[in-house]
């Protein structure tokens, strides 16, 4: 059992921190009596007791007193003050684990006087279990902490441990803003069947499908995307004369551009909150 008793606090069960209890709940494992959720809203926080039968509290300080292991998920603008309330509170909390976007390791094991520090880049499929989040951990985060941190963070999803913070910046550039990239592709492909004719509803249902039956295609059949791709290009053919547009048009080096582009964004957030 990695948890064996112990109890976590969320400071802040927005968004991120109800998917995070919902997944630790389904997956068995956490008890409700477990979870403690400190959020501002007092009627956010009852629709979160009666759905989940988890402890609740308006009162940041009073949700860290007793727990074994926090996790800070509110949003970057209030992680200033949230350290700040906590500070001197939480010197001896054996985990602490950050999915704030941009604050680093050691602004907050600093802020907190506590080392025991995980960071961690989550992205919005978390919301239902089909996240992936890239993490890493101060030196000071024993094994079986790193272990927890592993397991609240399995809560969303797939998960990759970085043994260097800067892959943070990096993950927020690929994984993070991810899911937008591929929403984008998304309604650009949906408006291209409706300017061909199709109903909105048909072209959303094909691009849906396709993109989704072409990603557990690539999992399960273990190949390699070239390899996927020659299969559906015939000499002369349709598909051949798509791609060729698309190279044309520099599809890679834009998607490549865009990505460079949230990472140097990403550092430039980073060294502006330190
Ligand atoms: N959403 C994502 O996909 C995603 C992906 C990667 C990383 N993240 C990171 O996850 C964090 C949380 O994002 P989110 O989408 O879950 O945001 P969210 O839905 O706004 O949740 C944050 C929660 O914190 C509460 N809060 C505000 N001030 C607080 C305080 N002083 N003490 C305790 N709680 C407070 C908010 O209450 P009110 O609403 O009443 O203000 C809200 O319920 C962010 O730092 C973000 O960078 C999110």
């Amino acid at each position: 059992m990695t948890f064996n008793g112990d109890s976590v606090a969320f400071i802040g069960a927005g968004v991120m921190g109800e998917a995070m209890i919902k997944g630790l709940l389904h997956q068995k494992i956490l008890e409700p009596t477990s979870i403690t959720a400190a959020d501002p809203r007092a009627e956010h926080l009852e629709a979160l007791r009666r759905r989940y039968g988890i402890h609740t509290t308006t009162d940041n300080v009073a949700a860290v007193t007793t727990v074994d292991a926090l996790v800070l998920s509110v949003k970057p603008q209030v992680m200033g003050q949230v350290l700040s309330e906590l500070s001197g509170q939480v010197a001896s909390i054996g985990l602490i684990v950050s999915i704030v976007a941009g604050v680093e390791l050691n602004t907050i094991a600093e802020s907190l006087n506590n080392g025991r520090v995980v960071r961690s880049m989550p992205n919005t499929p978390g919301q239902i279990g089909q996240g992936i989040t890239v993490w890493t951990a101060a030196p000071e985060v024993a094994a079986a902490q790193r272990q927890q941190a592993q397991t609240l963070l399995g809560a969303l999803g797939e998960q990759i441990y970085a043994n260097d913070e800067s892959f943070l910046d990096m993950a927020t550039a690929l994984g993070g803003s991810g899911p937008a990239y591929v929403f984008m592709f998304m309604e650009a492909l949906i408006d291209a069947g409706v300017h061909m004719g199709f109903s909105r509803r048909d072209a959303e249902k094909l691009v849906n499908q396709t993109l989704l039956g072409s990603i557990l295609y690539a999992q399960q059949s273990g190949l390699h995307p070239v390899q996927l791709r020659n299969q559906v290009t015939s000499p002369g053919g349709t598909t051949a004369a798509a791609l060729h547009e698309m190279e044309k048009g520099g599809l890679r080096t834009v998607l490549s551009e865009g990505v460079w582009a949230a990472y140097r964004r990403s550092q430039a957030l980073g060294a502006k909150s330190d």
